[in-house]
């Protein structure tokens, strides 16, 4: 399976900060919020990653990342989003990257404490369709979430006023070839883009959708509160996991 990082759009939620640098190039706790998603693909065993860039600074993603040595990566595709035309828009450029195999595509906001190996190998073996992966959540509203019947997916809504479920859809998607045909037909929602959920919802029509939930914490990192909660939890699981402080300046 191939990974493709969506790191496009102006960021305009994150703005002044976004004035001058991408929205992914800004610091979480220690690194770039771009080297999570990254990271997240290359945890899931996935070497052929697709990065998806847009606006003014599209340049500095190739200085800060090269070929993805950091990683362990021996080589790292870019391609550019114009404008910014939605999530679904952005993925639309993997087509010919993705050559007809299955996809693990990661929103560049997206940060998990855990991995998705589990969901990835099920995805694998998976014949077709798509999978996602849900995360219970207590502000719902602000994400795509899941109408459930039962333990069956039977809608996804995008930022509803009244969410059906707690059930937030994580910004890590799988899909077969077939997402592209999906893409085509799409048209834009009512903010001009887009929308992955429609998407996602034309794979659950087919019967094809399968999910599975997120162990960990999960946050995006758009805004300016989930951008603080996330350098806060990054900081945290980085301290647990080397039994000290956070930093040296922790104990100042
Ligand atoms: O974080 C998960 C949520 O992400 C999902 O629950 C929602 O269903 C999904 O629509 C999305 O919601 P947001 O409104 O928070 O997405 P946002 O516009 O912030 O875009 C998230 C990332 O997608 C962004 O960091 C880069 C990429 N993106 C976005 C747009 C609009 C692109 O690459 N190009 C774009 O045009």
């Amino acid at each position: 399976m191939k990974g493709v990082v969506l790191a496009g759009g102006t960021g305009s939620r994150l703005f002044p900060l976004t004035k001058i640098t991408n929205k992914h190039l800004l610091p979480i706790y220690n690194k770039p919020m771009i080297y999570y998603p990254i990271q997240t693909l290359v945890d899931a065993g996935i070497q052929d990653i697709l990065i998806v860039t847009g606006g003014r600074n599209s340049g500095d993603f190739l200085r800060l990342l090269g070929n993805g040595k950091e990683f362990g990566l021996k080589h790292l595709n870019y391609t550019y989003q114009e404008g910014e035309g939605g999530i679904a828009d952005a993925l639309d450029l993997a087509e010919h990257f993705a050559d007809g195999q299955k996809i693990c595509v990661v929103l560049g906001d997206n940060i998990i404490e855990g991995n998705i190996r589990q969901a990835a190998d099920d995805f694998r073996a998976q014949p077709e369709g798509a999978k996602i992966l849900l995360k219970e959540v207590t502000d719902a509203w602000r994400f795509g979430v899941a109408e459930m019947k039962g333990d069956r997916i039977v809608g996804i809504e995008e930022k509803p006023k009244q969410p059906k479920s707690n059930y937030a859809v994580t910004g890590i998607y799988m899909y077969d070839g077939s997402v592209f045909e999906k893409i085509k037909k799409l048209v834009p929602s009512g903010r001009g883009e887009l929308e992955i959920t429609d998407v996602n919802n034309a794979f659950i029509r087919e019967g094809t959708l399968t999910y599975s939930f997120l162990d960990g914490w999960w946050t995006d990192a758009g805004t300016f509160d989930s951008l603080r909660r996330a350098t806060n939890l990054v900081a945290e699981t980085e301290s647990r996991r080397s039994g000290g402080p956070a930093s040296e300046d922790d104990d100042e």
